[in-house]
């Protein structure tokens, strides 16, 4: 379905207090989240309610996962988070794991072609070693081909968790002043900030988690520090488009102070997680 969000621009005369664009589904479109991130749960869940196996609700979330990029991309957000399979998510039963992994390897084989006719980028963050070869090999290649595209970036997080990536960076650093290029008093926010696995890509504006938990389960803790939060009950298989336009709306009604005063905030400026 194309062609439903902009099918109306139109500036907002009425009142006059503001000179933002409005789109055709109510969102301002200056003040869109530039990047959005996800905690998709609830796939399991889903399938219990339906006295279905896991594997359906994962299946449907696949679905879920397919409606809300190509909205993103409707929409004109830059770059969208998935966590997608977390550093715990190994611990799961065996078959439960394969089948994650098996849709991962079809989502990824059906969606090459799509992401290049939609100047799609594909990108992922996580330890990507240990997903099982042929997973890692369609995701090189899906990131490869599509690495010069210009529109929205998705970003899987994949074999993901925050604290192990922030070891990582740790470990990067030690490193570096070990081979006495850094000296430890003069790293700052920004040296961690670049040895990360989101190291090019700006922070999330917005963070929308489903199914209802107030939990962020070890995902882009560093990243997620000024970030917007938005927790709805419904199961991410039942994440509508209606559903990511209410949250996008709720997300334009805040003011992002980003530890200042409402006094301090400048008016015509875009309130994004630039820190
Ligand atoms: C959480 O639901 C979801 C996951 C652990 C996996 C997310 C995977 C998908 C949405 C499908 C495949 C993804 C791509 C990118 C193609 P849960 O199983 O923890 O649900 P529960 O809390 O209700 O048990």
């Amino acid at each position: 379905m194309t062609g439903y969000v902009f099918n109306a621009i139109s500036l907002s005369v009425a009142g006059s207090l503001s000179s933002h664009v409005h789109m055709g589904n109510g969102l301002e479109k200056d003040r869109l989240p530039r990047h959005v991130a996800i905690i998709m749960d609830g796939n399991g869940r889903w399938a219990q309610r339906r006295s279905l196996g896991r594997i359906e609700g994962h299946k449907r979330g696949k679905d879920a996962v397919e409606n809300v990029v190509e909205m993103c991309r409707e929409i004109g957000i830059e770059y969208v988070t998935l966590y997608a399979f977390s550093t715990e998510n190994w611990q799961r039963p065996p078959t439960e794991v394969r089948a994650l992994m098996a849709l991962l390897q079809r989502y990824l084989r059906n969606e090459l072609q799509q992401m290049m006719k939609k100047n799609v980028r594909l990108r992922a963050v996580g330890d990507l070693n240990r997903l099982p070869p042929k997973v890692r090999d369609s995701l090189e290649a899906v990131m490869t081909a599509t690495r010069h595209n210009t529109g929205l970036t998705v970003i899987l997080a994949l074999s993901y968790g925050a604290r192990e990536e922030i070891i990582h960076a740790a470990r990067t650093l030690a490193a570096a002043v070990q081979r006495g290029e850094l000296s430890p008093q003069d790293i700052t926010e920004q040296h961690l900030t670049q040895v990360l696995w989101t190291a090019d890509i700006p922070d999330p504006d917005f963070l929308i988690r489903t199914s209802g938990e107030f939990r962020l389960s070890n995902f882009l803790l560093w990243q997620l520090a000024y970030t917007e939060l938005y927790v709805t009950d419904t199961l991410w298989p039942d994440f509508t488009r209606d559903e990511f336009l209410r949250a996008l709306a709720n997300y334009q009604s805040r003011e992002r102070r980003f530890g200042r005063t409402t006094e301090q905030q400048p008016a015509s400026e875009p309130r994004r997680a630039t820190r």
